[in-house]
């Protein structure tokens, strides 16, 4: 049976298993050796939305693994002009050997898993974004040399997809969860029950002052995702003070670390001193996005 990547729950039972095989495989390819692992497959990426970092680090994981990409952009195939999820699926199943997609909406993504007879990996939808959460994760262990027991703080949209990822991410991988949202914008409640499961601590606040006290991992993401631009000035008034600053990172733990999975807007969700500081390991982490997703494929591939 094909397995798919759409929501971090699709990873539950083997997350860890991931994360190490990504950290194993980034030590072998930049020692020298070939991690020609999907030589001859073909990864499709369908795109319904922007993006830098999801595309290029799919299309050269994909060759580092000896296969190829072929990018396709929803408004270049008939996709965009009104072909159904269910034919686009089941034809692009006949060439490719998976299918990574960006998608506007989960129920799209949902339906082209649904009819794909090859695994469908998700570059992110408007509920999740688990191969950001997985990339964070994988980031975190090796900064960390470990997840269970970390305190991970989240301010910001708590409504948006990497805030949900991040719930479920640490549920998964035994890491307390805290996130930090004005109340309009707290998780849907889903991703907050079945966080609960796995027996973390997972608390929701309205309130910054203090919430980084005693935080191993900050992370925040854009307060307007994509699909939300014309709530821009709502959302603007209701996260002011929301801003992850330099005093909120001093009362974190000395070796704390500031994620964002990009791209950022420096003066809104984060400064850029914090961005660019010492704490800062966004770039690693948009590096990781690469071997984390090199590590996805070939297991859903095995
Ligand atoms: N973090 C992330 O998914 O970036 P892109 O939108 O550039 O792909
Ligand atoms: N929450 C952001 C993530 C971008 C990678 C968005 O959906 O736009």
């Amino acid at each position: 049976m094909k397995r798919d990547l759409i929501s971090m729950l699709d990873v539950k039972n083997n997350l860890e298993e991931i994360i190490d095989l990504g950290i194993k495989l980034k030590k072998k390819s930049k020692s020298g050796e070939s991690i020609e692992l999907l030589r001859g497959k073909t990864l499709g990426m369908i795109f319904e939305k922007s993006s830098t970092r999801t595309r290029v680090s799919f299309e050269v994981g994909i060759s580092k693994l000896g296969g190829h990409g072929l990018f396709l952009s929803k408004n270049d195939i008939q996709l965009g002009r009104g072909e159904s999820i269910e034919d686009t699926a089941l034809v692009l199943s006949r060439y490719l050997d998976i299918i990574m997609y960006r998608a506007m909406s989960n129920n799209s993504m949902k339906e082209l898993a649904k009819y794909a007879t090859v695994p469908v990996i998700s570059g992110l939808d408007d509920k999740e974004h688990p191969c950001q959460v997985i990339t964070d994760l994988m980031t975190i262990k090796e900064k960390k040399e470990k997840l269970k027991d970390l305190n991970f703080v989240y301010i910001g949209d708590g409504k948006n997809n990497m805030s949900h990822s991040y719930l479920l991410g640490c549920g998964i991988s035994g890491m307390n969860i805290k996130i930090v949202s004005p109340k309009k914008y707290w998780p849907d409640s889903f991703f907050v029950e079945e966080a609960k499961k796995f027996g973390i601590n997972v608390e929701i606040t309205d309130i910054v002052k203090g919430s980084t006290k005693n935080a191993d991992v900050i992370a925040t993401d854009t307060w307007i995702s994509m699909g939300d631009e014309s709530e821009k000035e709502t959302r603007l008034k209701d996260f002011s003070g929301y801003t992850v600053n330099q005093p909120l990172m001093q009362q974190a733990k000395i070796d704390a670390i500031f994620m964002h999975c990009l791209p950022a807007y420096y003066g809104y969700e984060v400064t850029k001193e914090v961005a660019h500081g010492r704490h800062s390991v966004i770039i690693d982490e948009a590096e990781n996005r690469m071997w984390a997703q090199i590590a996805i494929m070939v297991t859903l591939l095995k």
